[in-house]
């Protein structure tokens, strides 16, 4: 009989059809809302695959009674919500969705680089609220892009395209890394520095590591102290390498300017969360990678990852431990 196949979220035809061919396919209907943990339980007990995201929670105790499950794919390059350790000891094989998304997610980080500093949000409201006045010399003024220091911390394929763009805007380009990237050096023209120069020094810091043991609360109350009190602080990456509530201080007491934010450490998080009372913090529902064209890819690559798990063969992207 064929292998049964869970979705976590409601997905188009064209992809479930991927799956349709060789598997029995049973779908979560809601697109916005994650099944209920309890339900999830249910399914990796009885299927053979699970087509995820970034919202499902798979944890130990979940594959401890995952009987059938051989593979789980996650529609997103982050995994740190599937305990791949535990899926390892019991031989399911996860998958997920590198390279894929960097230039678009590169795009988005960017573009919260560029709203935050040029106070967009704020602009928008105001002409919302009908509060738009006279002509006025400093109104919403903000800060350069051009030729000021950008520091990425995290120099990976996302964070070198980061880099790459903020060449395009002759940014001055630094970055720090476990080890040292000569090629994007050369390529880029990024200079390498240690930490705490590069969070004195930067005029905007986007962190691009992944969420890891090492990286929760990468970036605490002493790294916002020694940031420039001018300096603009982007997380497109996971909320939780980023202590929140140091954030929020920093942000507060005026020790750094703003804040462009895509994730948060408790996501979905609502209009009353203390940072979105803060003007300078442009906040967005994480949706780095979301273009049609990138969304689409990687559906159909989870899919197709699925489909090789089964089948015994070699999985594109699976996640080496
Ligand atoms: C999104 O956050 C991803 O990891 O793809
Ligand atoms: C602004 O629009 C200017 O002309 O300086």
């Amino acid at each position: 009989s064929k292998p049964y196949v869970f979705l976590t979220r409601k997905l188009p035809d064209d992809i479930v059809n991927i799956l349709e061919t060789e598997c029995v396919v049973s779908m979560w209907e809601k697109e916005e809302t994650p099944p209920p943990t309890s339900r999830l339980e249910e399914e990796c007990r009885k299927a053979d695959a699970v087509f995820c995201n970034v919202s499902d929670t798979i944890d130990a105790s979940m594959l401890e009674q995952a009987k059938q499950l051989k593979v789980i794919a996650t529609m997103a390059v982050g995994y740190n919500n599937i305990d791949v350790k535990a899926a390892r000891n019991r031989n399911i094989r996860v998958a997920h969705t590198p390279d894929v998304l960097s230039e678009t997610t590169a795009d988005l980080t960017f573009t919260l680089l560029m709203a935050t500093a040029r106070r967009i949000p704020e602009g928008i409201d105001v002409i919302r609220n009908n509060e738009w006045g006279a002509w006025a010399p400093f109104f919403l003024t903000g800060k350069d892009i051009h030729h000021a220091r950008l520091g990425v911390i995290g120099m990976g394929r996302i964070g070198e395209l980061v880099a790459k763009r903020g060449i395009g805007f002759d940014m001055d380009i630094v970055y720090h890394n476990r080890s040292r990237k000569p090629q994007t050096e050369k390529a880029i023209g990024a200079s390498y520095v240690d930490m705490d120069e590069l969070l004195k020094t930067s005029d905007y810091i986007c962190v691009q590591t992944p969420y890891t043991e090492e990286t929760h609360h990468l970036i605490n109350r002493q790294a916002f102290q020694k940031m420039k009190n001018s300096a603009i602080f982007i997380n497109t990456s996971r909320g939780a390498i980023v202590d929140e509530n140091a954030l929020y201080e920093a942000l507060k007491n005026g020790e750094i300017q703003g804040a462009g934010l895509d994730v948060f450490e408790n996501e979905p998080i609502r209009a009353d969360h203390p940072l979105m009372s803060l003007p300078g913090v442009t906040a967005l529902p994480h949706i780095g990678s979301a273009s049609k064209q990138t969304r689409w890819k990687m559906a159909e690559m989870t899919a197709n990852h699925i489909l090789q798990g089964l089948r015994g063969e070699k999985i594109d992207h699976e996640v080496q431990l």
